[in-house]
């Protein structure tokens, strides 16, 4: 008998085939009654599958009394309730490390198109509009100051990709990284007043929620950059639109939005916006990554192994 596990979510399609066969996957994603199924299997439930932000509210996790682990596909893990997943002592894994390289290139991606204005300028020769004219100037990237805030596994990943740019890094995060040799600042607002670009990768949550309010985009100022890779809810996406619009913020990259897919439509229309359906972690080589080391946790742990990336 294999194991019987939930699919809130689906994944990188070659991996939820590679899961279907290894493990009895029941897909609440796809029930019309979503009461009935767990009605009918949630006594059997000893896993659940979920993506970086999915919800497992601790509902679920207390409806299923089976339950042993949960296993994220994405290292963000903000729509999973930890801390109810801890007081029933059930494990939960998420993908660290695995798609540090695709979210930091995505990330200098963003950087550079909205610098470089490199979707206006697409536009621009799209539209025909070469034949009339030329493109006004953009904002140099190469040797400019980058602010990274939250420099963990996909920060340091980023910092490496700048240093290339000859960018001076500087960053923050709550506690100063003694092995980085990169300026500390104590603040998201000290961080943004003495950065040319501000790149955002902390985890999401309440109590990063907002960390990058009206001050910070101020302070990056009316020629800065701001680009979020991290959570929408990180960034205060009302205060984002005004000081876009006011002017007070120079630029912004965006992969992710606080009501994703929904996107603010103030944002449509400003040419030095850059916007992405969150797409830091999407390419064929990555997601399959991320699949299989979902997989590989589950199965590591319904074979009486340790799994390999447990959150703690
Ligand atoms: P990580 O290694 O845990 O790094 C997170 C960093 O954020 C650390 O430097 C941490 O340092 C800092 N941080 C945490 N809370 C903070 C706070 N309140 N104020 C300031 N800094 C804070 O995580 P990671 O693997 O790099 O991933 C980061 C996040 O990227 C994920 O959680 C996910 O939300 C997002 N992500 C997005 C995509 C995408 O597709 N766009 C893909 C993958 C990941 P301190 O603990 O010292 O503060
Ligand atoms: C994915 C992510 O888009 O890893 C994360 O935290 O946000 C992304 O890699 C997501 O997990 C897939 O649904």
């Amino acid at each position: 008998m294999k194991p019987e596990i939930l699919s809130v979510a689906p994944m990188y399609a070659p991996t939820m085939e590679r899961m279907g066969r290894e493990l009895t996957v029941h897909k609440l994603f796809e029930a019309t009654d979503r009461t009935a199924l767990l009605a009918e299997v949630g006594p059997r439930i000893r896993g659940i599958q979920g993506t970086g932000f999915s919800p497992v509210p601790a509902a679920l996790i207390e409806a299923l009394p089976a339950l042993e682990i949960i296993s994220v596909f994405g290292v963000g893990y903000d729509g999973v309730d930890a801390a109810a997943a801890k007081r029933r002592g059930v494990i939960l894994t998420n993908t660290p490390d695995v798609l540090n390289d695709c979210v930091a290139d995505l990330a200098l991606g963003l950087v550079i198109a909205t610098a470089r204005r490199l979707c206006t300028g697409d536009r621009f020769v799209r539209a025909g509009k070469w034949l009339h004219g030329s493109l006004p100037l953009s904002t140099r990237v190469s040797g400019k100051r980058l602010g990274i805030l939250g420099l963990g596994r996909i920060g340091r990943t980023i910092a490496k990709r700048a240093s290339g740019f000859d960018m001076k890094i500087a960053y923050h995060s709550r506690k100063r990284v003694d092995a980085a040799p990169f300026h500390y600042y104590a603040t998201p607002v000290e961080l943004a007043a003495n950065s040319d670009f501000v790149v955002v990768i902390t985890p999401g949550g309440a109590e990063t929620r907002h960390l990058v309010n009206e001050a910070v985009m101020r302070a990056l100022g009316p020629k800065g950059i701001l680009v979020n890779v991290s959570r929408g809810s990180v960034v205060d996406e009302e205060a984002l639109v005004k000081c876009l619009r006011e002017g007070t913020l120079g630029g912004a990259g965006l992969d992710v939005f606080e009501d994703e897919p929904r996107v603010p439509e103030a944002l449509f229309d400003m040419d030095n916006v850059v916007l992405e359906p969150h797409v830091g972690s999407a390419t064929h080589e990555t997601r399959m990554a991320m699949g299989n080391l979902t997989v590989d946790n589950l199965v590591a742990h319904f074979s009486g192994k340790p799994v390999l990336t447990p959150v703690r």
